[in-house]
């Protein structure tokens, strides 16, 4: 595909096109950075989103304490782009990934999460020989039911053993909110977070009673965190997909206060029925089962339906005049699971392509 030049607009680039609009993401950053730091709490945003290493150390210029990220391999792209403080939020075993993360540990400060003593006991024999130590936090099951030790007891026994072996510093606890992010009666979501995000802190104080120090207490994400930065107790947040925004977080999640930074470029290319078109970008272009991505400034046009390569719209009278050749510009329904599914952005400043950033982390999942 030939490369558009810089300084063309939107309606330029051929289709979908997965484009970012760096004025409205720049200003996100701002926003979350600032609601954090008035909080006292610190900010942590989670990479899994984006996954780009220039992204990331954005975020940490605009002031995020350091990075979340999903896989060893996107902690790898952060540390190469020269950001330290990287926080894997997910379980890392095995052999390869062992040796991976001795390496990753000469140009970073990585923290691996676990919920096991057999977790722990490879990180500790991997980094013994090596003088260098590995930051470990115990992700604590706050009623997500995913991975997690339960609060309290349990935490602080698994605390109490990883702080008895060597190469391993034991970081703290993390704990994930993510089953109470579509609560729709807001006083009711404030509660809920709130009582999930107790379990973590009461387990906090008890480490601390105990003389385990726990200098990190991580939650939170995009769909939760303007609630979650609200709890005492809480050092850090993890909301990273904001930054982009999309119609699950803004119409599930009632985010407030940020803008659309991503959006798919599409064009109209059938026109079967009056109230009926086809846009070139299906399934294989945009995710649809988190949330139904919405036609930007279009009310009267809808995604009714998505295969793999056709996206099937339902148009209201008021959008029947609608023509083969027309572009439709998209809000995802999901940013991280839209994302994925490109090779780069097209990235603009004041409607002009500023960059095309490759997206680095695609396809690296291990
Ligand atoms: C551990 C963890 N933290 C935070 C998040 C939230 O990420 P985001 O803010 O990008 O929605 C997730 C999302 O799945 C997660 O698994």
């Amino acid at each position: 595909m030939p490369t558009p030049p810089l300084g063309c607009s939107k309606d330029d680039l051929d289709t979908p096109a997965l484009c970012l609009d760096l004025d409205v993401m720049d200003e996100n950053i701002r926003l979350i950075s600032a609601a954090c730091r008035a909080k006292g709490v610190n900010w942590r945003p989670h990479v899994k989103g984006h996954k780009v290493g220039s992204i990331g150390k954005a975020e940490v210029d605009a002031g995020a304490l350091g990075l979340t990220c999903a896989k060893l391999a996107e902690a790898e792209i952060m540390a190469a782009a020269g950001v330290k403080d990287l926080l894997i939020a997910n379980i890392v075993v095995g052999p390869h990934k062992m040796a991976r993360l001795v390496e990753l540990r000469k140009i970073a400060d990585p923290i691996v999460t676990v919920d096991h003593i057999d977790q722990v006991l490879p990180v500790s024999r991997a980094f013994q020989p090596t003088g260098m130590s590995c930051r470990v936090i115990i992700e604590v099951d706050i009623g997500l039911g995913r991975v997690g030790v339960l609060p309290g007891e349990p935490t602080l026994q698994l605390a109490q053993q990883i702080r008895a072996l060597p190469g391993i510093t034991f970081a703290g606890i993390m704990g994930y909110e993510g089953h109470l992010l579509t609560i729709a009666d807001p006083v009711e979501k404030q509660t809920q977070i709130h009582e999930a995000l107790d379990r973590l802190v009461t387990t906090k104080q008890m480490l601390e009673a105990n003389g385990c120090a726990c200098p990190i207490v991580s939650c939170a994400g995009s769909g939760s965190y303007q609630i979650s930065i609200t709890h005492p107790g809480i050092t850090e947040v993890q909301a990273g997909g904001a930054i982009f925004m999309d119609v699950f977080y803004r119409e599930k999640c009632g985010v407030q206060g940020l803008g659309n930074a991503l959006t798919l470029v599409t064009t109209v290319n059938s026109r079967p029925a009056p109230d009926r078109a086809i846009i070139d970008a299906g399934r294989k272009s945009m995710n649809i089962e988190v949330d139904v991505p919405q036609i930007k400034g279009r009310p009267d046009i809808a995604i009714e339906r998505l295969s793999a390569e056709h996206g099937q719209l339902k148009l209201q009278p008021s959008a029947q005049s609608l023509k083969i050749g027309d572009r439709l510009e998209i809000i995802p329904g999901y940013e991280d699971l839209t994302v994925a599914l490109h090779d780069q952005f097209y990235a603009f400043r004041s409607g002009k392509l500023a960059k095309i950033i490759p997206i680095e982390g695609r396809g690296k999942l291990t």
